[in-house]
């Protein structure tokens, strides 16, 4: 017999593992706690980073100037990728994201001879001058889009803002790594391979559905409202993130080139 559906819930419950309390005017993704996990999780993340290393190297993506968009300290970000860049700008709202970013990939960069300018803001908020700013550059959502659902409590507003981002984007190449879903695994579940798939895959589908139980999903999981974020068919490749103990990511990544009117 089959194992039942995984559903998803809407609720925002906790995140990052952080308790109820400490939620409430809190960057939920970024702060101490954010960096200290991080930091404890190195080898507990080791297999995901890696497939998302090797993803974003295969990728013929624009390389001379690199805008990142909530990249924090970079954990999960490849030293390989980001030096064949000739500039990197980076956007957290989170002020310990520019001097970790500079201690963990600073040395690398400085070889490579990639300039590196680290800015302390709302990436989101500055898109359209940035974009302007910078058309021939690569913009990178680091697991930022993922997180709004956090900060707004307007489910509704957060799913329009999701999908409106493809019409604010289109002149640039850009791509993003999110979070599709998240929830609670069977003990012992091995992490999958990562899997190429194409964007706007429905959760209900039955590739989702396949997919989740790989990850050894058990029902009900958050739905990070990111399924429209990049244009329907676009390749992508989902990869599984044990984030701790018994809970599980399922981070979607993909991009596409500019499309000049
Ligand atoms: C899950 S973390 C990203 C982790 C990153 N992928 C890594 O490898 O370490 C999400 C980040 O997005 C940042 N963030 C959230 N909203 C933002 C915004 N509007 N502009 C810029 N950064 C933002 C948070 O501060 C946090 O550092």
């Amino acid at each position: 017999m089959g194992r039942k559906p995984v559903l998803h819930t809407q609720h925002t419950g906790k995140r990052c593992g952080l308790r109820k309390h400490e939620s409430a005017a809190m960057n939920l993704s970024g702060g101490w706690l954010w960096h200290w996990r991080a930091w404890r999780s190195q080898a507990r993340w080791a297999a995901t980073s890696a497939q998302i290393s090797n993803w974003l190297l295969a990728q013929d993506m624009p390389r001379q100037q690199l805008v990142l968009l909530g990249p924090s300290a970079g954990w999960m970000l490849p030293d390989a990728w980001l030096a064949q860049f000739q500039e990197i700008h980076t956007w957290d709202i989170d002020p310990l994201a520019a001097p970790l970013f500079r201690w963990r990939h600073g040395a690398a960069l400085q070889r490579s001879g990639t300039a590196l300018h680290l800015h302390t803001g709302d990436g989101l908020a500055q898109l359209e001058a940035l974009t302007a700013a910078m058309p021939k550059a690569f913009f990178w959502f680091d697991n930022l889009l993922g997180q709004l659902r956090f900060n707004e409590p307007a489910i509704n507003a957060v799913a329009h803002t999701l999908h409106s981002l493809q019409g604010q984007m289109h002149a640039v190449a850009w791509g993003s790594l999110h979070d599709r879903m998240s929830g609670p695994t069977q003990g012992g579940a091995g992490l999958p391979l990562a899997q190429p798939s194409q964007a706007g895959l429905a959760m209900e589908s039955p590739q989702a559905q396949a997919w989740l139980q790989r990850m050894g999903a058990i029902s009900p999981w958050l739905d990070h409202l990111t399924e429209p974020v990049l244009p329907q068919g676009t390749p992508v490749q989902f990869c599984a993130w044990p984030f701790k103990p018994g809970y599980a990511h399922w981070l979607e990544m993909g991009w596409c080139p500019a499309k000049p009117a």
